[in-house]
């Protein structure tokens, strides 16, 4: 999807995606798997209440957000203080224990970490992989993997039987395919959704690097 398409759907309010509690799968999963990390990074983070749910477990957090109006609603509905900063090419929202930097995700470099003083220990994926077509599931995961090689990944998929979306569906086939064998693809739990698509589920998985 290109930058237009979500930045209009953040200006109309077409926000389907939001959530107004935490995610079912980091409520029944979050505290077992983020335990031993202090830090977690949320790539297309939205105004996403996990980073909260991240922020009550004490963790440091880094999301990356395209539209400014996701990072201005999440502090705000949150009342969390922060600081604006350019952190080029990124706006960058400062707030306590979290940061969000506005801009492409494309765009991210390790720099950006140093710069932000660590590199985050876990990821966490809801709603990032599945909003992207094919040709840029590739790109994502590989640029995710280049920046952050060894955090270990929740994520969080949907599959159906439909190439439509967002969001779209990636089937665990697929998840293993673009991690590729360095890492440890481990499905976790299933969700029947069908409300949400026919046949329908939302699955938890587990990635970490082998080795
Ligand atoms: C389906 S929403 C999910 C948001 C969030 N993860 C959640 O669970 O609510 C996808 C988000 O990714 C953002 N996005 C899309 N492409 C992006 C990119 N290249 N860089 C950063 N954010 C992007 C969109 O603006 C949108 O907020």
């Amino acid at each position: 999807m290109e930058p237009a398409f979500w930045l209009e759907k953040w200006e109309k309010g077409d926000i389907g995606f939001h959530q107004e509690d935490f995610h079912p799968f980091l409520k029944e999963f979050g505290s077992e798997f983020f335990k031993p990390f202090s830090s977690v990074f949320v790539p297309l983070c939205g105004k996403s209440l996990d980073m909260i749910y991240f922020l009550q477990q004490g963790k440091q957090v880094i999301g990356v957000e395209l539209a400014e109006l996701a990072c201005e609603q999440f502090f705000s509905e949150n009342q969390i203080p922060f600081e604006k900063k350019e952190l080029l090419p990124f706006q960058c929202y400062a707030g306590e224990s979290i940061v969000i930097l506005q801009g492409d995700f494309f765009q991210l470099e390790k720099t950006h970490f140093e710069v932000l003083g660590f590199f985050p220990q876990a990821i966490y994926d809801r709603a990032a992989l599945v909003a992207l077509p094919p040709s840029m599931r590739k790109a994502y995961v590989t640029h995710l993997k280049a920046l952050l090689p060894e955090s270990a990944t929740f994520l969080i998929s949907f599959d159906f039987p439909s190439d439509e979306g967002p969001p779209f569906s990636v089937p665990q086939s697929e998840i293993q395919q673009l991690w590729g064998m360095s890492y440890h693809v481990q499905l976790v739990a299933s969700k029947d959704r069908s409300e949400f698509k026919p046949h329908c589920n939302e699955r938890l998985y587990f990635i970490h690097a082998i080795g």
